[in-house]
C-alpha cells in the first residue's frame, strides 16, 4: 500500500508523525508531502528535529499568501505530484488550508482520501478552518473521528456508519510519546521558570490578534492576569508585530515560538493556560493543566465535558474572573477516551483493512437535509 502524508503548518507535525510510523510499522510505503505552507524555522524545523521526522519527500514551496493563493498554489502543485506518485491513499490531518487544498486534489485524483481529525465542528462560518474541515470531510472516503461528539457530528450530516472511524486523538499519541523527554529537557531552568510559578499564554487566531480593537482590550486583560501570576507568551508570527504595537505589559514576558518539546514543557509546569489555539486546548486536558480558551466558541468541546478545558471568550472582565477561578480552584484533571496513545495504531490498521478489501468508501450521494450543516 503506497499512502501520501501531507503536512505544512505547525499543528500537523505532531498529527502526521505517529500516522506514518504506524503504518510504516505495518509495511506500508509512506511518501511525506510538505506544503510549504509554515516555513520559518521556529514554525517547522524545529518539529522536523523534536519529533524526529524524516526529511520530506517532496516540498510544494506553498508559501504565504492570501486564502486563495494559497491553497490555490498548493492544489496547483500537489496535484501534478498525485499524477506521478499515484498513491492508494492521501492522508491529510487536521483544518489547514493545506489540508483542505490536497484533500480537494484527492478527492478528484483517484486516491482514497483518509482525514484524521474528521468531524470537528465549531459551527463558526468565519473561521477559515471551519471551510477547511466541512470540505474535507464531505470529500473523504475514511473519517477519523477524535471524540465521540466528532462522531455525533459526522452522523448529523448524514455520513455513512463505514466511513466514520472512532479512531481517538493522534495528538495524545505524539504528547504521551514524549512528556518525559519534554519534561527533563530543561526548558525551565533555561527560562529561569519554576514549576507551578507561571502562567502560559499563546494567540494567533485572526478573530483575535487581526483587529487592534479586539486584541488590545484582551491583552490588558493577560496584563491584570499576569499581575496574579506571571505569563510567558510565545508569539506566533501571525501576531508577534501586533501583541508589541498593542503594548504588552511588563509582567508578560514574550517570547519567540517555541520547539515541540520547550511547549509541552511549558504547558505541563504552567499553573494555567489562556488560548485561542485547537491543540493546546487538547494537550492541557491530556497533562491535567486548566486551560481557559479566549474565544466564543470551539471545535473541541470534549475538552470542556471531559477534560480542563474552560470556554471564557474575550470579554476582559471574562478572562480576569476565570483565571482568578481557576488559580484558587484548579479543575480536576479528566481525560476522554482513546486519548490514549494508540489512535494512529487504529487508524493504520483500518486503512491497511480497507484497502486490502479493495472499492471506493465515498458516498455518491448524501441526502441534502441530512447533508445540511447543522451550524
Ligand atoms: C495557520 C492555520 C491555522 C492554524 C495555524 C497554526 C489556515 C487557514 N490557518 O494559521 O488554522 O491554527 O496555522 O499555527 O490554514 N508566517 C510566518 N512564518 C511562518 C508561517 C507564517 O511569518 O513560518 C506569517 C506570515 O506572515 C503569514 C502569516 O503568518 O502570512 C499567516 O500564516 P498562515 O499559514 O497563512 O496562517 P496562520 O495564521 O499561521
Ligand atoms: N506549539 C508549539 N510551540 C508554540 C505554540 C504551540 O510547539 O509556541 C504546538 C502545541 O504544543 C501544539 C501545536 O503547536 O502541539 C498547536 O498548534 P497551533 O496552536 O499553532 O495551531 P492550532 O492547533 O490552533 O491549529
Amino acid at each position: 500500500m503506497r499512502v501520501i502524508c501531507v503536512a505544512g503548518a505547525r499543528p500537523n507535525y505532531m498529527k502526521i508523525k505517529p500516522v506514518m510510523d504506524a503504518l510504516e510499522e505495518r509495511g506500508a510505503e509512506v511518501i511525506l508531502v510538505h506544503t510549504g505552507q509554515h516555513y520559518d524555522p521556529a514554525m517547522n524545523d524545529v518539529f522536523f528535529t523534536d519529533l524526529a521526522i524524516r526529511q520530506p519527500d517532496y516540498f510544494l514551496g506553498a508559501g504565504p499568501g492570501s486564502h486563495a493563493a494559497q491553497t490555490g498554489r498548493v492544489m496547483t502543485a500537489f496535484e501534478p505530484l498525485a499524477g506521478q506518485v499515484r498513491p492508494d491513499t492521501v492522508v491529510v490531518v487536521g483544518d489547514v488550508n493545506s489540508t483542505m487544498a490536497c484533500a480537494l486534489v484527492t478527492a478528484k485524483s483517484g486516491a482514497l482520501l483518509a482525514h484524521v481529525e474528521a468531524g470537528l465542528r465549531s459551527r463558526d462560518w468565519s473561521m477559515p478552518e471551519e471551510i477547511n474541515r466541512v470540505v474535507t470531510d464531505r470529500v473523504s472516503d475514511y473519517l477519523f473521528a477524535p471524540s465521540a461528539d466528532a462522531v455525533g457530528n459526522l452522523q448529523a450530516e448524514g455520513y455513512r456508519d463505514d466511513q466514520i472511524h472512532l479512531a481517538g486523538n493522534v495528538m495524545a499519541d505524539t504528547l504521551l510519546a514524549n512528556i518525559d523527554r519534554a519534561t527533563s529537557g530543561g526548558t525551565l531552568s533555561r527560562l529561569g521558570l519554576k514549576p507551578g510559578g507561571y502562567g502560559l499564554a499563546t494567540l494567533h487566531r485572526p478573530a483575535n490578534v487581526d483587529d487592534p480593537a479586539v486584541l488590545v482590550p484582551m491583552i490588558r486583560a493577560l496584563g491584570e492576569v499576569a499581575r496574579l501570576c506571571p505569563l510567558v507568551l510565545p508569539a506566533h508570527p501571525r501576531a508577534a508585530d501586533r501583541l508589541h504595537s498593542a503594548g504588552v505589559s511588563s509582567q508578560i514576558r514574550v517570547i519567540p515560538p517555541a520547539g515541540y518539546l520547550d511547549f509541552i514543557a511549558l504547558q505541563a509546569s504552567a499553573r494555567l493556560v489562556l488560548t485561542d489555539s485547537g491543540g493546546v486546548q487538547e494537550e492541557t486536558t491530556i497533562l491535567g493543566v486548566p486551560c481557559l480558551t479566549l474565544r466564543d466558541n470551539t471545535e473541541r468541546p470534549i475538552t470542556l465535558t471531559e477534560g480542563t478545558n474552560q470556554l471564557v471568550g474575550r470579554d476582559p472582565a471574562s478572562i480576569i474572573a476565570a483565571a482568578r477561578g481557576v488559580l484558587t480552584d484548579p479543575p480536576a484533571p479528566r481525560r476522554p477516551a482513546l486519548w490514549d496513545g494508540h489512535a494512529a495504531q487504529r487508524i493504520a490498521a483500518a486503512l491497511l483493512a480497507g484497502t486490502q478489501a479493495g472499492g471506493r468508501l465515498r458516498p455518491t450521494a448524501i441526502p441534502v437535509a441530512a447533508g445540511a450543516h447543522p451550524g
